[in-house]
Order: C-alpha cells, then sequence, then structure tokens
C-alpha cells in the first residue's frame, strides 16, 4: 500500500481514480505552510504538488517519498538538485496543460488589440451612442502583424496554430528547436534575440522559469522593442522584470502588456502593475477552464499510479 500526499486540491476527476485503486491510500494537504509541508510530507511514498514549495529544508525528512507528480509543467517551486541526488523522480503533466494555456495567451492578444475592457466599459456606462466618435487608434487588426513566440515546447507548438488563424507572421526563439522543426510548423526560426524584439509587434513568452530565462525581459530589451508592440508572459513570473515593466508602460516605451503569472504570487497590493491600466491581468489563470483542469488532474494521479505500477512513460519523467 503506498501513502499518497495531495498536495494543494485538485479536481475530483484524479482524487476518483485514486479512491478505486486499492493499493493506494491518500491524504489532502490544504494547509501549504512550511510549518504543515515539514510534518506532514515524511508521512507520503508519493505525492502529488500543485501549489506549496517544497525545498531541501521540507524534503531532506521524507525517507520515503519516491516520487513528485506536478500538477503541471513547472518546477520551479521543488528543489531539483536535492531531488537528483536523492534519486527522487519528478514528473509532470503533457497532454492536458497545453490547449488552455495556449487559448489564454490568444484571448490576451485578442483582448487587448480589440480594446474588449474598454468596450465593455463604455456600454455599461450608458456611452454606447459615443463609440462612433473615439479616435480609435489603439486597437488593432492581428492580420499580417509579426509575433515572436519565445520557447517552442507544447504550449509553443499549440500558440503556432492559432496564430497562424489569424494570418500572424510567426517567428520562434528557442535555441534548443532545430529550424526544420519550426518550419514544419508554419514558423520562421529566428536566433538572434535582440534582433527579433526589434521587429515584433508582439512577443509572447512560453519558457520554463530558470538563470538563463530569469530576467529576461528587462528595461535594455523593452527599449528595443517598436512604440506599438505588446507582451504576454503566461508562463512565469519573474521572467519579466515587472518594475521594468511598469515604468515602460508608462513611458510608452511598449504598448500594453499582458500579464498571468508574477514574481510573488499572489501579487504584493504595492505592485504596481495591479494599478496599471495599460496592463491586462489574469490570476496565474492560463489553465483556468473545466476541461483543462480536469484533465490534468487526471494525468497528475495517473502518472503517479503508472510509476508505482512501473508503467510511466518515460516522457513524463523530468530529465535532471
Ligand atoms: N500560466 C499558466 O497557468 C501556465 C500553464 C502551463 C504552463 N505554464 C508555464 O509555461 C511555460 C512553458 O510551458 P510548456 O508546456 O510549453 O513547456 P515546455 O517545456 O514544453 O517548453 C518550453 C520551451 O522553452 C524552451 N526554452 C528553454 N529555455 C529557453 C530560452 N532561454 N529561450 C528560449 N526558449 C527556451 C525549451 O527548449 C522548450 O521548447 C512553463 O514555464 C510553464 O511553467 C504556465
Amino acid at each position: 500500500m503506498y501513502n499518497i500526499g495531495i498536495i494543494d486540491k485538485i479536481n475530483l476527476k484524479g482524487l476518483e481514480i485514486l479512491k478505486k485503486n486499492n493499493k493506494f491510500t491518500y491524504e489532502l494537504i490544504t494547509d501549504l505552510s512550511k510549518k504543515n509541508l515539514l510534518k506532514k510530507l515524511p508521512e507520503f511514498d508519493g505525492i502529488t504538488l500543485r501549489r506549496g514549495k517544497v525545498d531541501s529544508e521540507v524534503l531532506k525528512n521524507c525517507k520515503k517519498l519516491k516520487v513528485i507528480s506536478r500538477h503541471g509543467v513547472g518546477y520551479d517551486n521543488v528543489d531539483i538538485n536535492f531531488l537528483k541526488k536523492n534519486d527522487i523522480k519528478l514528473l509532470v503533466t503533457d497532454a492536458s496543460t497545453s490547449t488552455s494555456p495556449a487559448e489564454h495567451i490568444m484571448f490576451m492578444i485578442l483582448s487587448i488589440y480589440k480594446g474588449i475592457n474598454m468596450f465593455d466599459d463604455i456600454v455599461r456606462k450608458g456611452e454606447f451612442a459615443k463609440a462612433i466618435h473615439l479616435d480609435i487608434n489603439e486597437n488593432f487588426e492581428l492580420y499580417k502583424k509579426d509575433i515572436l513566440i519565445v520557447g517552442f515546447g507544447r504550449i509553443g507548438r499549440k500558440l503556432i496554430k492559432k496564430c497562424l488563424g489569424f494570418d500572424l507572421k510567426v517567428s520562434v526563439f528557442d535555441p534548443y528547436v532545430d529550424d526544420k522543426t519550426i518550419r514544419s510548423f508554419g514558423g520562421i526560426k529566428v536566433s538572434n534575440f535582440n534582433d527579433a524584439i526589434k521587429k515584433t509587434d508582439i512577443l509572447s513568452l512560453s519558457v520554463p522559469k530558470n538563470d538563463e530565462t530569469y530576467n529576461l525581459i528587462t528595461k535594455t530589451e523593452m527599449k528595443l522593442m517598436k512604440k506599438n508592440s505588446i507582451i504576454i508572459n503566461a508562463s512565469r513570473g519573474g521572467i519579466i522584470n515587472e518594475e521594468d515593466l511598469n515604468n515602460a508602460l508608462n513611458d510608452k516605451t511598449i504598448f500594453f502588456a499582458g500579464i498571468d503569472v508574477f514574481e510573488h504570487e499572489p501579487p504584493n497590493e504595492n505592485n504596481p502593475l495591479l494599478a496599471n491600466k495599460r496592463v491586462l491581468l489574469s490570476p496565474h489563470a492560463a489553465t483556468f477552464t473545466k476541461e483543462c483542469l480536469e484533465n490534468m488532474s487526471i494525468e497528475t494521479v495517473t502518472n503517479l499510479i503508472d510509476f508505482f505500477e512501473k508503467k510511466i512513460d518515460k516522457s513524463k519523467i523530468v530529465k535532471l
């Protein structure tokens, strides 16, 4: 019998699978404080992990722990060096976690380009008739605009199809994906990041957060970008420097941003982006659709069961 910790609530569909399997017992942990994780985690042979920081201090007492099954793709909340040294396996979701995020990026681009918040506001305020007199200079067509997709993994590859459907011209920056693969999806591989950001109208980030991508976009990069450009970050907070972004939006270095993720989540009350009307915000919600959350929960639990039943697909195990 394996004892499983469900770290942070997940959709019931996954838990039902676990409930039906008599080789497993589980406990749902919703108190994600370090104190509680230190106390509870040593009890488990495996855990699923949504939110919650699992650092080396938490892990060092987990003598039974063999596997962490992430509810998602990113694993910046886990100490991977500790896992590597102690041969604890890390699993990630795959198919379930890319459709909704790619749609969310497209939704942000469209909402910004079409000025949707402004229109919604106008109608609700009873100013419908005034709309015809508006000087429309900040709503745009996507047709033939340039988008640069940074990171061409699961999400980047779903996003490109949607972009091509809107007749966007797509460039891709991903040093780890070859030209042939990018071309087969209808994109153009670019190798010089600074040149590419100078030319693009839309910059969309779909990269993991690590030493290489932390503060990938700062005031230096934004100064190179076009004045009408927009940036969408639905990958991880910290990949764009938030203070620099706020300043760049205020002084019109760039036009607009769509931000789903923050360096500190939830963001501090005094985070200037919360008051900036030049940014469209969502609460780390790119996966928040019925289908995505159900499928992620099922995939996270199935990965964990497959691991213990020794039939896990190797592509689900992160190479640490
Ligand atoms: N906002 C959300 O709710 C949400 C949902 C899902 C995923 N994400 C995040 O989105 C990111 C992308 O997810 P994914 O499933 O596409 O990941 P993925 O691992 O499939 O793809 C990431 C891609 O980034 C590339 N890459 C790595 N370093 C790079 C660099 N320095 N420059 C350019 N490219 C680089 C990799 O080669 C890879 O192709 C992850 O960080 C994940 O945490 C966020």
